[in-house]
């Protein structure tokens, strides 16, 4: 791992970064100039990715820091290190995150929780902790925007799919959440950003709870991490109040926005086949 004079670069810390966007955000920040700390539970991983990462972009530093989003202390002491390490921090991204399938009547309220734990409070968490280094950042900044927050939410946060209302859940909160940080920071030079990814090509599918519903469009067609992560890179220089990637993302918000009704009936049609009622 190579390191750099301290202060020169800006820094960014990703939660998440053992896998896709993740990791995908890692070495695109790395690419573009910054130092990252790439947090995650499999430090094995994250090592490997850093190592990867280094060898491509020699003047970047990356930081493999465990960091488990779903408890106090593993998260304080993420962001102690990675103050000692860096002395400073300029984005956040909040990426970590899982799937949960199953209908709302069948699916055990012990996994609501634990998904809301992670893909929610994980990220109440993260921001919280990150919130003394992040607004010296902005103090010290002389740009428009002195530090950033961005949020890898989803398409689902703004109009829920059946057959994963606890993930839709989980993605509604993180809108509502970022809505108020956003109005809340701004006096203070810290954007939030919010980006949706479409259907994109990671572990996500695999490692989701409960089993995923047979109509729902393959994996295998979704988007690269990478064109999440660059998007993610965007909403740090140029702030993005909510950005949906894909066509169908983009239409479907418009349509949920226009006529909820019809998307309703849309979607219980194709419910109704899925169940082959
Ligand atoms: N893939 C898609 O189609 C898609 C679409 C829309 C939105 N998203 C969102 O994109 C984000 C990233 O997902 P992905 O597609 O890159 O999935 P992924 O390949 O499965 O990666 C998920 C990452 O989250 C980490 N993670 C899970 N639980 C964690 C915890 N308790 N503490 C810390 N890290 C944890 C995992 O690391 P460890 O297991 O090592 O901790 C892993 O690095 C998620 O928020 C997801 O909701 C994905």
């Amino acid at each position: 791992m190579s390191t750099n004079s301290a202060g020169a670069r800006p820094v960014a810390f990703v939660t998440g970064a053992s896998a896709g966007i993740g990791a995908a955000c890692v070495k695109v920040f790395a690419a573009a100039g910054w130092d990252v700390a790439a947090g995650a539970r499999r430090l094995d991983r994250l090592q490997a990715l850093a190592t990867e990462t280094t060898s491509q972009y020699p003047n970047a530093t990356v930081l493999p820091v465990v960091c488990d989003v779903d408890r106090d202390d593993s998260v304080a002491q993420a962001f102690q290190s990675v103050g000692e390490r860096f002395g400073r921090l300029d984005a956040l991204v909040n990426n970590a995150g899982y799937g949960a399938y199953g209908t709302v009547a069948e699916t055990k309220v012990e996994v609501f929780r634990a998904n809301m734990e992670t893909n929610y409070f994980g990220v109440l968490r993260c921001t919280q902790a990150a919130m003394p280094l992040l607004r010296a950042a902005a103090a010290k900044s002389s740009r428009r925007w002195g530090a950033a927050i961005v949020m890898v939410s989803s398409f689902v946060g703004r109009r829920a799919l059946p057959g994963m209302g606890s993930y839709c859940a989980t993605k509604f909160a993180l809108e509502g959440l970022s809505e108020a940080l956003r109005v809340e920071l701004a006096g203070e030079r810290i954007s939030v950003s919010v980006v949706n990814p479409g259907l994109t090509r990671t572990e996500f599918h695999a490692s989701a709870e409960g089993e995923r519903p047979k109509s729902y469009l393959r994996p295998a067609t979704g988007m690269p991490a990478e064109t999440v992560a660059r998007s993610v890179l965007a909403c740090v220089r140029r702030p993005r109040r909510n950005v949906y990637l894909t066509a169908a993302g983009k239409a479907g918000i418009a349509a949920q926005w226009i006529s909820p009704g019809f998307v309703d009936w849309v979607m219980k049609g194709q419910w109704k086949k899925e169940r082959g009622t």
